[in-house]
C-alpha cells in the first residue's frame, strides 16, 4: 500500500503521498481551509502567496486568516491560461526577489491549476527549489492538478513545455471553494475525476453513477468524497511512478484526442476537461473499433459524461484526419504509429503502441456530431 488515509477528524480528510522523505500530507474539509498540519511547516517562516485577480477577493482573507501569524505578501496574477508563462513566471521571481524569500521560505498557491502550476514552478526554480504548499480552489486542481508534483508553464512552442517535477510540502483543500465555480468549470473537473474509474477504478464509475444527483447539485459531502478518492487514486499512481516513467501515463487517458481537439478549435471552444471528455469517448470508440474493448464501454463512458452536461462529440466542421495530424505532434509517432491510452474495459487502462492511423480516423468519425 502506497497510500494512505490517515484518519477522519471530526470534518476534515487527511491522506498522505508516499515518497519517502519528501512524503507530504493532503488535508480535505468541507467547510474551511484547514491549516491545521501546516502548523509545523510554517513556523518561523516567511510566505508568498500566489493568487490571481478572480480568487483573491474570494478567497484570499478566509486562507490568511486560517495560518498560524506569520509574515505573509500576496501576488495577484491576471486570471487566464494565456498568462500561465514566462512574462508572469518572471513577476513571480520578481516579487520572490524583493521580499527577499530564501530557502527557509515558503510560497503558497491559492487558485485553480494555473496557479498551481505557475506557482509551483517558480518554487521549484527559485534558488534551485523553496517549499511550495498547494491550495487549489478549482474541482480540477484539487482532484489532479496540486497533486503530484508536476510544475511548469506554457511557451508558444506549445504547452507546458517549460517545467519541472517539485512536490508539495502540502496540500489544503477546502472543497466548499467548489461552491463559486462556474459550471462549466464544474463538469471539467468532473471530465478528469471520471477519469480516474476508466483507468483502473471500476467501482468509482459505479460510485459516481449512483451519487450522480447528489454531485451534479455539488452536495458537500459527496464531493468531499470524491475528491478524497481521486487524491488517493492519483497519489497511488504517483507513489509508484512519480516521474512518469511508466503508469503514470495513464493519467493521460483522453488527452492526446483532447490536445489536439484543443489545437484544432483555437484553444477557446472547450474548457481542457470538455476536450479531455470527447478525448475518452474517442479512445473508448477506438477501443472497442480494435476490438480491445467489449461493445457497450463507448456507451458507459458517453452516458457518464453527459450526465454531468460535458461534451461527448466534435463538430463536423473538424476533420477526423486533422485532428489525428495534429495528434502526431502530441506524443512520439513514428511511421505515423501512435502510442494511445485505451481500455480492455472499465477499468483497464493501458498503454497501445504501434496503432494505426487509418483506424484512428475511423473512431474519431463515430465521434462527429
Ligand atoms: N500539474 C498537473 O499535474 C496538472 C494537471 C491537470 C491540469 N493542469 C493545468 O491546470 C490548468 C487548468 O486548471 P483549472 O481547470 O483549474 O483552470 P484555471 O486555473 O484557469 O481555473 C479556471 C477558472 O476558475 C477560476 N477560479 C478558480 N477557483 C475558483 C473558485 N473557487 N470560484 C470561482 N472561480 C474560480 C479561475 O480564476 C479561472 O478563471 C491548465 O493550465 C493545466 O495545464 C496541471
Ligand atoms: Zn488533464
Amino acid at each position: 500500500m502506497t497510500t494512505q488515509q490517515c484518519g477522519i477528524e471530526a470534518d476534515s480528510i487527511q491522506l498522505s503521498i508516499e515518497l519517502g522523505q519528501r512524503s507530504y500530507p493532503i488535508t480535505i474539509c468541507n467547510k474551511t481551509f484547514d491549516t491545521r498540519v501546516l502548523a509545523h511547516v510554517l513556523q518561523k517562516r516567511k510566505a508568498l502567496i500566489v493568487t490571481n485577480e478572480t480568487v483573491a477577493p474570494l478567497y484570499l482573507e478566509q486562507l490568511t486568516s486560517a495560518l498560524p501569524s506569520m509574515d505573509y505578501s500576496v501576488c495577484v496574477l491576471p486570471d487566464g491560461e494565456q498568462y500561465k508563462n514566462v512574462q508572469y513566471w518572471q513577476m513571480i521571481i520578481d516579487q520572490l526577489a524583493e521580499q527577499r524569500i530564501n530557502r527557509s521560505d515558503v510560497l503558497i498557491a491559492l487558485g485553480g491549476g494555473v496557479v498551481c502550476d505557475m506557482t509551483g514552478f517558480a518554487a521549484a526554480s527559485w534558488m534551485r527549489g523553496v517549499d511550495v504548499i498547494q491550495v487549489p480552489t478549482t474541482l480540477l486542481a484539487q482532484v489532479d492538478a496540486s497533486v503530484g508534483g508536476k510544475t511548469g508553464i506554457n511557451h508558444a512552442a506549445g504547452k507546458n513545455l517549460i517545467g519541472a517535477f517539485h512536490q508539495p510540502k502540502a496540500v489544503i483543500i477546502n472543497t466548499s471553494t467548489i461552491d463559486t465555480l462556474p459550471s462549466r468549470e464544474f463538469a471539467a473537473g468532473m471530465a478528469e475525476s471520471i477519469k480516474y474509474g476508466f483507468i483502473n477504478q471500476p467501482a468509482f464509475i459505479e460510485w459516481i453513477r449512483q451519487k450522480q444527483n447528489l454531485l451534479a447539485s455539488k452536495d458537500p459531502n459527496a464531493l468531499t468524497q470524491m475528491i478524497a478518492q481521486c487524491c488517493q487514486f492519483k497519489a497511488e499512481v504517483v507513489a509508484a511512478d512519480e516521474k512518469e516513467q511508466g503508469m503514470r501515463a495513464l493519467l493521460n487517458l483522453g488527452h492526446t484526442f483532447g490536445h489536439a481537439i484543443e489545437t484544432i478549435s483555437g484553444y477557446n471552444k472547450y474548457l481542457h476537461g470538455e476536450a479531455v471528455a470527447i478525448g475518452m469517448v474517442m479512445a473508448a470508440a477506438l477501443s472497442e473499433h480494435l476490438k480491445l474493448a467489449q461493445v457497450g464501454l463507448l456507451e458507459q463512458m458517453e452516458s457518464i459524461l453527459q450526465a454531468f452536461d460535458l461534451p461527448v462529440r466534435i463538430p463536423s466542421e473538424y476533420q477526423p484526419s486533422e485532428l489525428v495530424k495534429l495528434m502526431r505532434l502530441d506524443k512520439k509517432v513514428v511511421d505515423r504509429k501512435h502510442r494511445l491510452i485505451l481500455m480492455r474495459g472499465v477499468g483497464q487502462a493501458e498503454i497501445v503502441e504501434d496503432v494505426d492511423e487509418t483506424a484512428i480516423v475511423e473512431a474519431i468519425e463515430k465521434c462527429v456530431e
